[in-house]
């Protein structure tokens, strides 16, 4: 190699390197963010990132475009290692016109995408734009939806997560919306299809950033958001965590991770979380953390309709996806927004391999006009289309209330579960003790002396004959029932036994989900 070549080389790459130069880099830092190769430094293991396309250059003449020329474009692609694992990434750059999406940006990350699906593994995009390349006009929408098209063709195949890690606007936030997990920054990073300006001048609401699509607005508010964390570092950090428990493509299986946690740990305290008072609540995330491996337990959209929880854990090393009623929020009713955000995920694991466990206690779906009119018969249709279409290992733990339709919803025998346990606090039946016996005792109770002591007997009586798990075990709807102790145990070896369950739908092009 000529001197003069090698020097050319290194020249061209250290102008890439320099994004949009050190002016605009101190710009970046000054606001608490970091640049999009130090992004790429902290989420993948050291040393580990390939860098792609660095001497891409946008061909646009334009608006003065032909005299500013930044060698990536504004876009750092390649791939990485994390945990040893190969991933492809994406990095914006917004030192170089505000990281903006040019032809040239979206081919580059159209191209890692094409070979993240060649290949088999995970697309990760860490997101700071001020959207389409307004210089470029349409070229720059048409890159936009070369995106769209793949994300959706890769949704299923190779798992696809975006980091925002500052602005979002306009068309560019259905990229990300399209990918599995959503993270977000708190104070640094926004999405939304239209900004406060245009907000204001339509709708005449005054409205922050970080009101209108801020990361707690979608944690909490929209559902866009499946993780928020205070800075950047916590939010590439835990992205990491999240790719520990998932697989490659649908064709793999997720890691097994080893542990010291005993598989055959019983959790004697356990027996004593189901209170006495069948209305009273309890946490159903100390049940969670009392069975997992160490205690650990990756939320999913935790901030997002509290009444059901679901994330990632794992068993004897085993990753599952756990989908869980809570009764300290809303006593665990399933409601629009649980039914959305648990038949995502359940969704989710389906693609990926990772068996479901479920923790179920639920009193029912919420009734109201509120919920009926938005429409909780098709919203909680999904949740059962879910669990249905499931044919990933499906084992379902029945603690305390499983009634009505909800019952059939959370993954019961009927819909193929696999395993359904039940404790000898649970109660199956159509519905609660009280709501039950006014219908079918309406008249006798009318008619006591003492209307309300009938109405006690009656419910005494009905909950001795309905409230538990035999009458369900009898017909073998439960497959067994044991003491809360047990549970970890018993999780471990149905994950065992079902290790090469194989199971499929019928052959369809794809089916109907109540959207
Ligand atoms: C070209 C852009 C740009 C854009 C920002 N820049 N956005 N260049 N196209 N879309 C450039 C600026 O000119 C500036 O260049 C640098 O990036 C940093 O921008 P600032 O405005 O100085 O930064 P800041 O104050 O932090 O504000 C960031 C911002 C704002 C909120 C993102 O720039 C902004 O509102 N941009 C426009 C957003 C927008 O409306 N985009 C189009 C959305 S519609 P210099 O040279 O000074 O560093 C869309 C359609 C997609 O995206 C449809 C897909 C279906």
């Amino acid at each position: 190699m000529s001197e003069k070549n090698r020097k050319r080389l290194h020249e061209l790459r250290e102008l890439s390197a320099q994004g949009g130069g050190e002016k605009r880099i101190k710009a970046q830092h000054d606001k608490g963010k970091f640049t999009a190769r130090e992004r790429l430094e902290i989420l993948l293991d050291r040393g580990s990132f390939e860098e792609i396309d660095a001497f891409v250059r946008h061909r646009s003449h334009d608006f003065g475009l032909d005299k500013q020329h930044y060698y990536g474009d504004g876009v750092v692609t390649g791939s990485g290692r994390i945990d040893g694992r190969p991933v492809f990434v994406f990095s914006q750059d917004f030192t170089v016109f505000g990281g903006s999406l040019s032809e040239a940006h979206a081919e580059k990350i159209c191209k890692i995408m094409d070979l993240a699906m060649k290949v088999g593994v995970p697309v990760i995009g860490l997101n700071d734009s001020g959207g389409a390349r307004i210089q470029e006009g349409v070229v720059s929408l048409g890159g936009y939806a070369d995106i769209f098209l793949r994300n959706t063709l890769a949704s299923g195949v190779v798992p696809q997560i975006s980091a925002i890690l500052g602005p979002c606007a306009g068309g560019a936030v259905y990229s990300p919306a399209i990918t599995d997990f959503v993270f977000m920054v708190e104070q640094s990073s926004y999405m939304f299809v239209t900004g406060p300006n245009v907000v204001k001048t339509v709708t005449h609401e005054d409205v922050t950033s970080e009101d209108l699509g801020g990361a707690m607005t979608h944690a909490s508010k929209s559902g866009v958001a499946h993780f928020t964390h205070e800075n950047e570092v916590q939010s590439l950090t835990q992205l990491r965590r999240l790719i520990s428990f998932i697989p490659q493509n649908n064709m793999a299986c997720p890691p097994r991770i080893p542990t010291t946690d005993d598989h055959a740990r019983k959790d004697e305290s356990l027996n004593d979380i189901i209170p006495d008072n069948p209305n009273k609540p309890y946490d159903m995330k100390d049940v969670i953390a009392r069975t997992v491996d160490d205690g650990d337990f990756m939320e999913v959209q935790e901030h997002y309709a509290a009444n059901i929880v679901v994330g990632f854990a794992r068993y004897d090393g085993r990753s599952v996806g756990i989908v869980a009623n809570q009764p300290a929020v809303l006593a665990g009713v399933l409601d629009i927004d649980a039914s959305l955000k648990a038949a995502r995920f359940v969704r989710f694991c389906d693609c990926f391999n990772i068996p479901l466990v479920v923790f179920e206690d639920v009193p029912g779906f919420l009734p109201g006009t509120d919920q009926e009119w938005r429409g909780i018969i098709k919203h909680g249709a999904k949740l059962l289309y879910a669990f249905a279409e499931a044919t990933v290992p499906k084992i379902t733990i029945i603690t305390r209330k499983a009634y009505g339709g909800a019952y059939d919803v959370m993954n019961s025998k009927h819909i193929r579960g696999d395993f359904n346990f039940a404790w000898p606090s649970a109660e199956i039946a159509v519905m609660g003790p009280k709501g039950a016996v006014e219908i079918i005792f309406k008249k006798d109770i009318a008619a006591a002396k003492d209307s309300e002591r009938a109405l006690e007997e009656r419910i005494e009586e009905y909950r001795d004959k309905f409230a538990n798990p035999f009458i369900a075990a009898e017909r073998g709807y439960i497959d067994d029932v044991f003491e809360p102790m047990e549970t970890r145990p018993r999780i471990i070896r149905a994950l065992d036994i079902l290790e090469n369950k194989a199971d499929t739908n019928p052959q369809k092009k794809h089916g109907n989900i109540p959207l």
